[in-house]
């Protein structure tokens, strides 16, 4: 896990999440919930092992602080687990066959197990490397994922019934000219933002909670946007 998403964590509002240390322990922890949860399933370990070894030699860390040094900003780096991800969907209510676009989609594990349970999946992603490992992991999987190396900020947006938005570590600034853009989506897209509430009349909150993600927890809301 890299950068520091605690730092941008919204201190004022009494729901907001007080991330706990990740690391080792917190990543074993996380698997082995995960393999209680789906270690019978097939998908859950070709997922794991496609991805190990699509990125066995990627090391998010490392890209990070060569882009960055020691603020990465938003280009701080903490993933989704496939449990977290899989509960998402149930408080998002999606419908089979709907879909999900992951802005800022890292190593593509969400839109992964976004397609592997039934759904069309994008993701958009500024870090090149990230897209072609998870092009060619999402590749030998056999799924078929729209990953597209852009700037969330400027580029156009996939439509899609679910926008995710691991938000944790994103800088004021970046977030007020997101929210911009969110406000142009299309009711009733569902949002989903971690540790970030948004203050906008277009934007209803439909459920909220906690999620274990690898760098401890978020405060996860769902959002639909609504008719102006
Ligand atoms: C915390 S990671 C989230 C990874 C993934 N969404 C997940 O939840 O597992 C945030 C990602 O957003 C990407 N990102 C940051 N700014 C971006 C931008 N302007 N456009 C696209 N991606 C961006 C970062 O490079 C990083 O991979």
């Amino acid at each position: 896990v890299t950068g520091k998403p605690s730092e941008n964590t919204p201190s004022t509002s009494s729901s907001s999440p007080k991330p706990i240390v990740g690391g080792l322990p917190w990543a074993i922890a996380l698997n082995l919930y995960e393999l209680v949860s789906f270690g019978f399933q097939g998908w859950w370990w070709r997922l794991h092992w496609a991805v190990y070894k699509g990125f066995r030699n990627l090391d998010p860390g490392e890209l990070v602080r060569e882009r960055r040094g020691d603020d990465p900003g938003e280009l701080s780096y903490g993933e989704t687990p496939g449990i977290a991800f899989s509960r998402l969907i149930e408080w998002a209510e999606l419908r089979p066959g709907d879909r999900v676009l992951d802005l800022g989609s890292g190593r593509g594990l969400v839109p992964m197990v976004a397609a592997l349970r039934g759904y069309r999946a994008a993701g958009i992603e500024v870090v090149e490397e990230y897209v072609l490992g998870a092009r060619s992991v999402a590749r030998s999987l056999n799924l078929e994922i729209d990953f597209r190396v852009a700037d969330m900020l400027e580029c156009d947006w996939p439509t899609a019934e679910l926008v995710l938005l691991n938000s944790t570590a994103f800088p004021s600034d970046f977030r007020k000219d997101l929210l911009i853009r969110l406000n142009d989506l299309e009711p009733p897209t569902r949002v989903a933002t971690y540790d970030w509430e948004l203050a906008s009349d277009n934007f209803q909150q439909i459920v909220a909670g906690r999620l274990p993600v690898t760098w401890g927890s978020v405060f996860c809301r769902i959002y639909e946007r609504v008719k102006e």
